[in-house]
């Protein structure tokens, strides 16, 4: 398979300031002159933050390491556990297609992953939600078959099971993983045979499992705001600057200042561009407009009246919305938007338009649902009920 650059990137990216201490953590691991070495970890940290890979993130962690772009681009398109393109918000399934798997059902999963995600792999659902590949053996074929779902293995699945399993993700649970018929680790289905007195006194899931459930981390974005940052190796929160402001990043192991591209963390969250266009051969690939839009032939969308100042020369804090950092509230002025209750008037056709003007943030209109936020700010609820509903 290729492993290509994805045709729409965003137009920067940065650390979230949790992450970013996290990676100079990191890169203090090795010693002087021997940075380059910390990448392959920032590299998972961005795609953990984002969701997948993008040119200015891999670029950005080239720059953190003093390497030239093409040996950072080496090591993102080797690997497969680097995501080039969006994934789905919630989880990016990989289905092992491999001969244990095959044999004991992967095609079923396959199939299951084609008709509720979308019937090409590396395609958004719908709902832009999930994503689906089929990968090469993940080395735990004796549960098989087994699909990795976020950081974690789902074992001894059927398509039903997948199927349920998927919905549970939907409904923003998160399953415990390991294996779906209730066996601890690798024994045989019927349980132990020999080395029987281990049974007694281990935890409630094997150590992996277990691993799972303790972090909390299996599916979700690591940006340091949602999902407390942990150093399991010392079993105890990581150090975190101070999440306001920028970072200037260190050169390589000299602790100088190199540059200073950090953006927010509500940008940092939204610089990936999330939905595909589709390209006609997938018929459940996520296109930027809205459905409503496309059905009433507005996919091109229908640019919302602006202002040419905000009312009584007051803006709204549009960075109340989850989603939009100053970078996104600029560009909003620029159009002309600058009040929560323009926002929360846009018609289908409109956001249609919106998402695709939004330059390096495309899509986030619908992702993030503005105008359900905007709601409820222009009538004087709180952001605590606006990021409720946009998470909803
Ligand atoms: S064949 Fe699927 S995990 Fe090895």
């Amino acid at each position: 398979m290729l492993r290509r650059l994805y045709k729409d990137q965003p137009a920067s990216f940065s650390f979230t300031p949790a992450n970013l201490a996290w990676a100079k953590g990191q890169i203090s691991k090795y010693p002087e002159g021997r940075q380059a070495s910390a990448i392959i970890p920032l590299l998972w940290r961005a795609q953990e933050q984002e969701g997948w890979l993008s040119r200015p993130a891999i670029e950005h962690v080239a720059d953190m390491l003093g390497l030239a772009y093409i040996r950072a681009l080496e090591v993102a398109t080797f690997y497969f556990m680097f995501q080039l393109q969006p994934v789905g918000s919630v989880a990016h399934i990989q289905i092992c297609g491999t001969t244990s798997c095959m044999i004991c059902g992967a095609e079923d999963l396959v199939a299951v992953a084609k008709e509720l995600i979308s019937r090409t792999p590396h395609t958004l659902s719908a709902d832009g939600k999930f994503s689906w590949e089929e990968v090469e053996c993940l080395g735990a074929c004796a549960n098989a078959p087994m699909a990795q779902i976020g950081k974690d293995y789902y074992e001894d699945l059927t398509g039903e099971k997948l199927r349920e399993l998927i919905e549970r993700f939907r409904m923003g649970e998160v399953p415990v993983p390991g294996s779906q018929i209730g066996r601890y680790a690798a024994e045989p289905v019927g349980g132990l045979t020999s080395l029987k007195e281990f049974e007694s006194g281990r935890k409630q899931f094997n150590a992996s499992v277990q691993a799972a459930v303790d972090l909390k981390d299996t599916v979700k974005r690591i940006d340091g705001t949602e999902v407390p940052l942990t150093t399991p190796w010392l079993g105890k929160p990581a150090a975190v600057t101070p999440a306001k402001g920028r970072e200037v990043e260190p050169k390589p192991g000299a602790g100088a200042v190199a540059d200073a591209t950090g953006a927010t963390v509500q940008e940092a969250k939204a610089s990936s561009p999330g939905k595909p266009k589709s390209d006609g051969n997938a018929p459940n690939a996520t296109p930027l407009a809205t459905p409503e839009a496309r059905a009433s032939g507005q996919a091109g969308g229908v640019k919302p009246a602006g202002l040419s100042a905000p009312k009584d020369d007051k803006a709204d804090d549009l960075k109340l919305i989850v989603g939009i950092g100053p970078k996104l509230e600029a560009l909003c002025n620029r159009l002309g938007f600058f009040h929560f209750d323009q926002i929360a008037n846009w018609t289908p056709g409109e956001i249609a338009w919106v998402d695709e003007n939004l330059e390096g943030f495309k899509g986030r209109v619908t992702r993030d649902k503005w105008v359900v936020q905007a709601k409820i700010l222009a009538a004087g609820g709180s952001v605590a009920e606006a990021e409720a509903a946009a998470k909803a």
